[in-house]
């Protein structure tokens, strides 16, 4: 077998391969780009999952119609010189928009402040066209339109519309988490609108954006540092805990990482407080000298490797067990406060003026607000624990197979037990989720009984 150079366009859709796995990927690299052009307004709009279209709009530096005709050329960048041991910016490596247009139709458009007109220059699945003169306002558009097309075996391992247009929500938020004083807005036909606004300094105040305003009362600063390595942020009190590491975010100089080190060091911090089978939540910020961490180690720049990941390791468990110790005493506001709450005579769960529902499930039961609920009756009405409809009507003894669990469902006399035993089942609810943190939705579901509620 004859060996052969391979053509240009084929070797962009290789590096797409890698860079570019799935519409959330490319919209990662679009957004790095608008920050690291000095954008402090970022708008990103979606069609089909990011599939059928992902347009980032930006207010950033702009590009010549010189720079536009390179931008989409492979390892073409303004990034970096020759020095890899010194990478400031989000991106370097000259290969995103090259590979994008090699699987994708790309349109660019750019202005630079002060330019009397834009440019527009297209790549179609590795297809050139000249820069044309367009009329756009001072920034960059990007524009993908049908990702994949040219190699249509990719989109085949793509997820549902729904699933792909999570992961870039889940891109946006992560990155503005890194850049609080950045304006983001994401909206399309294929989703509801997320408007982040700039924050500014107060990152705290993004974070509440992103992860809910429960955050902020359950939070506790870190701002801690060692030899080079700084290390600043919030992470949640252990009983504020979550069923996932989704909500673990950390940031190497402003970049986002996945990294294991990082997220396994949270973890191990949390050990001894934090159940088996839950996460706390965290959103650390690291700076170090960009010379002491290599940031060219996974293709999507996702992963880091420190130069001594020892030291990063101890930084962070020693930095959150001190926080955490000299928070000792505080326990999630969320879990026990709804509790409380409920067995506070004439109020709701989610509190005064409050369309009485399940704990911890938004306002999804909804029933009339004009009752006085009491302790005996409970707004919080939810089937019994592991109960089917028919099972309650009934009566009958049913087993069912929940959580991997056998349930088992007493007949509706037993079931229903007088109310001091029910108070003191919830006295010893309430005791356990100060321990380990907010109610699982099996637990609350035991605190009422059918048979005591009003008839509605
Ligand atoms: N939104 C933008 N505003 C201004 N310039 C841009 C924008 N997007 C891209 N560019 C320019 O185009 C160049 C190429 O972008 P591309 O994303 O392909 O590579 P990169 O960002 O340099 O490196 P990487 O492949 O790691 O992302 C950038 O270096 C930058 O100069
Ligand atoms: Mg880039």
């Amino acid at each position: 077998m004859s060996i052969r150079q391979l053509s240009e366009t084929v070797i962009n859709q290789i590096a797409a391969g890698e860079v570019i796995e799935r519409p959330a990927s490319a919209a990662k690299e679009l957004v790095e780009n608008a920050l690291d052009a000095g954008a402090t307004r970022i708008e990103i709009a979606t069609a089909g999952g990011g599939k059928a279209l992902l347009r980032v709009t930006d207010n950033g530096s702009g590009m010549t119609p010189e720079d536009l005709a390179l931008a989409v050329k492979r390892h073409c960048t303004s990034k970096i010189s020759a020095d890899l041991t010194d990478i400031r910016t989000l991106g370097f490596r000259g290969e995103a928009l090259p590979s994008i247009g090699s699987v994708a139709k790309l349109s660019v458009s750019s202005r630079t402040r002060g330019a009397g007109e834009g440019y527009r220059i297209e790549l179609h699945g590795g297809k050139l066209k000249e820069p044309q003169p367009a009329p756009v306002n001072p920034g960059t558009i990007v524009e993908v339109r049908d990702l994949f097309f040219a190699t249509p075996a990719r989109l085949k391992f793509l997820k549902s519309e729904r699933a792909e247009s999570g992961a870039i929500t889940e891109v946006v938020k992560r990155m503005s988490l890194a850049f609080p004083a950045v304006r983001f807005v994401l909206s399309g036909s294929d989703r509801s609108t997320l408007e982040l606004p700039a924050t500014g300094d107060d990152r705290l105040a993004r974070i509440a954006q992103v992860l809910g305003k429960d955050f902020r009362p359950n939070a506790i600063e870190i701002d801690a540092a060692r030899e080079d390595v700084g290390l600043t942020g919030y992470v949640g009190v252990p009983t504020f805990n979550r069923g996932n590491s989704g909500h673990l975010y950390a940031f190497v100089n402003g970049r986002p990482v996945q990294d294991k080190l990082l997220m396994g060091a949270i973890r191990a911090a949390y050990a001894e407080t934090v159940p088996k089978g839950r996460y706390p939540m965290a959103v650390l910020w690291f700076s170090l000298d960009p010379g002491l961490v290599d940031v060219n180690v996974h293709p999507a720049k996702a992963d880091v490797r420190f130069r001594d990941p020892g030291l990063v390791r101890g930084l962070i468990v020693g930095a959150i067990r001190e926080a955490l110790t000299r928070n000792g005493d505080r326990a999630s506001s969320t879990g026990a406060d709804a509790m409380l709450r409920a067995f506070r005579p004439g109020t709701s769960p989610q509190g005064a003026g409050a369309t009485p529902g399940r704990f911890g499930a938004g306002n999804r039961d909804v029933r009339p607000s004009n009752v006085n609920w009491t302790a005996e009756r409970s707004p919080s009405r939810p089937q019994g624990f592991g109960e089917t409809p028919q099972a309650v009507f009934s009566g009958q003894r049913t087993l069912l197979k929940r959580r991997g669990r056998a349930v088992r469902c007493l007949p509706a006399s037993v079931h229903r037990p007088p109310v001091p035993r029910a108070l003191n089942r919830a006295r010893k609810m309430c005791v356990w989720i100060i321990r380990w943190g907010p109610p699982a939705h099996r637990f609350t579901k035991t605190i009422s009984s059918p048979s005591r509620e009003p008839a509605l």
